[in-house]
């Protein structure tokens, strides 16, 4: 398994990992599915804007899963801080390339000079809480019933990892 920045070639098994959370999971917030053009949009917004879309892909250039990150929130207080998400395709899911994609995300957006990244992580997600937390992120951060999905409400957990040591931010 690898990394590699997504391509176009890519976009059936990127749309078919994130319907499969729509559809199955409460890991993406929304019962109603993309088609391939949303997701070219998708694709093609994120690199307009410089952002990464990595994906995994095993030793036949197959899609394992994807991680990326844009803007937390739009106001310019916010811009050192990014919102990450990473979804792993069900039959890969277990063996470290979660926390792979999580590790190079972190590199990147340390590199790029982000103060901190924010997961947003359905409380009932053991998985996901489970691999934030081994990578240090905070998970304490608990919103309750912000959000509902299959006839129950959601927790949101707000899981947080400051990126560097800066004591003072920018002045603007
Ligand atoms: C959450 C998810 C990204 C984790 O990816 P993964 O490749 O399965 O996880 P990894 O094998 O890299 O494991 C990373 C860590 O999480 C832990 N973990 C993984 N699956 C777990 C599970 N089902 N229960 C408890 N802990 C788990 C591992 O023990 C590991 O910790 P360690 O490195 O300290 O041993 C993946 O399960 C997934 O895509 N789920 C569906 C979509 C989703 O929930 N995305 C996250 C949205 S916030």
């Amino acid at each position: 398994m690898h990394l590699r920045p997504a391509e176009d070639r890519d976009l059936p098994a990127l749309l078919s990992i994130h319907n499969h959370a729509v559809r199955e999971l409460t890991a993406a917030w929304t019962t109603i599915e993309d088609t391939l053009d949303d997701r070219r949009l998708w694709l093609e917004g994120r690199r307009a804007d410089g952002l990464p879309v990595l994906v995994a892909v095993d030793e036949a250039d197959q899609v394992l899963g994807y991680g990326t990150y844009g803007a937390f929130r739009a106001r310019p207080g916010y811009r050192l801080t990014a919102e990450h998400s990473v979804y792993v395709a069900t039959q890969a899911q277990g063996r470290g390339i979660g926390k792979t994609l999580m590790l190079a995300l972190i590199d990147r957006a340390r590199a790029e000079g982000y103060h901190v990244l924010v997961g947003a992580v359905d409380s009932s997600n053991e998985a996901s809480l489970a691999l934030h937390a081994s990578l240090g992120f905070d998970v304490s951060c608990r919103l309750p019933q912000v959000g509902h999905k299959f006839g129950r409400w959601l927790d949101l957990v707000l899981a947080s990892l400051v990126l560097d040591d800066r004591e003072v931010p920018p002045a603007a």
